[in-house]
């Protein structure tokens, strides 16, 4: 039996687990940051019906050994603590006494066998930036950071193959690419604070997915430390390998739950040489539909991105961001980017698109862009949505797979559906991939507005056969849904996997699997 040590003990006493605590910019990031940085946060074991299960309670001893495994790399500093309990949404709050800091798999391979012995839970963090309270402890989860796992392995110029560490911001990645004439296969508004392990855990898709696909196709290899430490190199460079089952796919997209992700080897692609964005304002969604037909017949192989937004989003990037509109008010704006061989070429395609969208009134409005920062400006526009709601309030986050034909559907029902108990009710997303991210806002959290939104957006979503988690995952948030989208057999199979590699439940729990009833 192992008794809780006075410190900790006191800690928790005075900080009440952290609770109310004024959070001055603890999720700052390098290039975006979350929302009313002093509003308070509830636990999330006070908020949502969550039963801790029977793990051990961290002890001085267990600090000891930490200590031994990691000098000067294990934080007890509940001023420090607080920023890894808390998600970047601001919605879920743990109250973890114990970050971890490895900086090579040795040592997290070291602390998972310990961990594993002590029966202590563990929860993955890297950018700390998921949308699905993944990433936060629920209760007392010791954090194990990959923040100082921030090294490039190596780089292959013919094949385009990254190797490095789990901890690498994929901003910092994008740069050391970039003079090597390559790039990312993935980009998203958290580039600068998010690592690729964090992306390859949650199968991110982002803003290059249409363009350059899936992870589960551009990951070639990983390297992942399993519940009880045993290292499993899967670490394998190469285009082709099917010599049995292909391991490295069980982690991407796992949220933490099977292994820690502690390096991963990667397909990147040839930086292409000319680039083009436009932004246009479109009348209406069949509008908006009927742009992206002509962009696929027109531009072909040099489309690599298709987003949408609607006229709210861009009220709140311009009131809370204070990002003009490029464009004539719309009822909804579209990105389009080009990426090429041929500068030439691709303008004239696009110059040829853009008469035609003009002249059969499907676009209204349209700016474009070659200058990098004028295209950065343009994307700023749609990456920073999320950012923006997040100032204006509460926000109630859906992410959702549909046939692209619905997609706007459901932001038009919950308007009727709430009327005025909600601030904000939009859609904006990755059209070109049926993605939609439905987000309503509300001052602040309350379980009236919930009632309204859930079950009936999941329902509304498994009627269209949609996917009620497109691409951010279930974490904390969605976990209990996984059955509008996959059967029971599909979910018991999942449970038996974890059973398998995590025994003990040890890794990420209360994530992604639905809690027994
Ligand atoms: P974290 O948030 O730290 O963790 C996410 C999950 O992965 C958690 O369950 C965690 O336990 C687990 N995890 C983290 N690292 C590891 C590891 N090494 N091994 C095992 N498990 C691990 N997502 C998209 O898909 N597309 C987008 O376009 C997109 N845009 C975003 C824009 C903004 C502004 C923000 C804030 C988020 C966005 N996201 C997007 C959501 C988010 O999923 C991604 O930011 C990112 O993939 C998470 O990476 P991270 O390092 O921050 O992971
Ligand atoms: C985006 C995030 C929210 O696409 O996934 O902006
Ligand atoms: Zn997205």
């Amino acid at each position: 039996m192992v008794s809780m040590p006075s410190s900790l003990v006191e800690s928790r006493r005075g900080l009440g687990c952290l609770q109310g605590v004024p959070l001055v910019s603890p999720l700052s990031h390098r290039g975006y940051s979350s929302s009313s940085h002093l509003a308070e946060v509830t636990l999330t074991q006070e908020r949502y019906p969550v039963q801790r299960l029977p793990f051990a309670v961290v002890s001085e001893d267990d600090l000891a050994v930490f200590q031994r495994i990691l000098p000067g790399r294990v934080v007890t500093n509940p001023e420090e603590l607080v920023a890894v309990n808390v998600d970047w949404l601001r919605a879920f709050q743990g109250c973890s006494q114990v970050l971890l800091k490895p900086r090579t798999t040795e040592e997290v391979a070291q602390i998972l066998r310990y961990c594993h012995d002590r029966n202590l839970a563990v929860t993955p963090q890297g950018g700390n930036t998921g949308m699905v309270g993944g990433s936060v402890p629920i209760f007392d989860e010791i954090v194990l950071s990959t923040a100082l796992m921030n090294q490039v392995v190596s780089f292959h110029s013919l094949s385009g193959v990254l190797v490095c560490q789990a901890g690498c911001i994929l901003e910092d990645l994008g740069r050391y690419l970039e003079d090597q004439g390559f790039i990312m296969p993935l980009d998203l508004g958290a580039k600068g604070s998010c690592h690729i392990g964090g992306n390859v855990a949650t199968n991110a898709g982002g803003l290059r997915f249409l363009r350059y696909g899936s992870l589960h196709g551009s990951v070639l290899g990983l390297e992942a430390v399993l519940a009880d430490g045993t290292v499993l190199n899967c670490l394998t460079s190469l285009r082709k390998d099917n010599t049995g089952y292909d391991l490295k796919q069980l982690f991407i997209g796992s949220e933490g739950t099977l292994g820690i992700i502690t390096a991963v080897s990667i397909m990147c692609a040839p930086k292409p040489k000319a680039v083009n964005v436009a932004f246009l304002g479109c009348p209406g969604f069949s509008e908006v539909l009927e742009t992206f037909r002509s962009c696929k017949s027109m531009l072909g192989e040099i489309l690599s991105a298709f987003e949408f937004m609607d006229a709210e989003c861009m009220r709140l990037v311009g009131q809370h961001l204070r990002l003009p509109c490029p464009v004539q008010e719309s009822p909804f704006y579209v990105l389009v980017e080009t990426s090429g061989s041929s500068a030439e070429h691709d303008s004239a395609k696009l110059t040829s698109f853009l008469e035609h969208v003009l002249d059969s009134s499907l676009v209204t409005d349209g700016s474009m862009a070659t200058d990098l920062r004028k295209m950065q400006a343009l994307w700023a526009l749609r990456e920073r949505i999320t950012e923006a709601l997040s100032r204006e309030g509460y926000t109630y986050k859906y992410d959702i797979s549909l046939p692209v034909e619905r997609l706007y559907d459901i932001v038009m029902e919950l308007r009727a559906r709430l009327g005025s108990s909600a601030k904000a009710v939009v859609g904006y997303g990755h059209l070109g991939d049926g993605n939609l991210h439905l987000n309503v806002v509300a001052e602040t959290f309350s379980t009236r507005i919930l009632g309204a939104l859930e079950p009936y957006v999941y329902e509304w979503t498994a009627g269209q056969r949609g996917s009620i988690s497109a691409e951010h995952g279930l974490g904390f948030r969605k976990r209990d849904v996984i059955g509008y989208s996959k059967s029971p057999a599909a979910v018991e199979l999942m449970r038996g996997l974890k059973t398998m590699m995590d025994p003990k439940g040890i890794l990420n729990p209360y994530k992604m699997l639905p809690s027994r009833a």
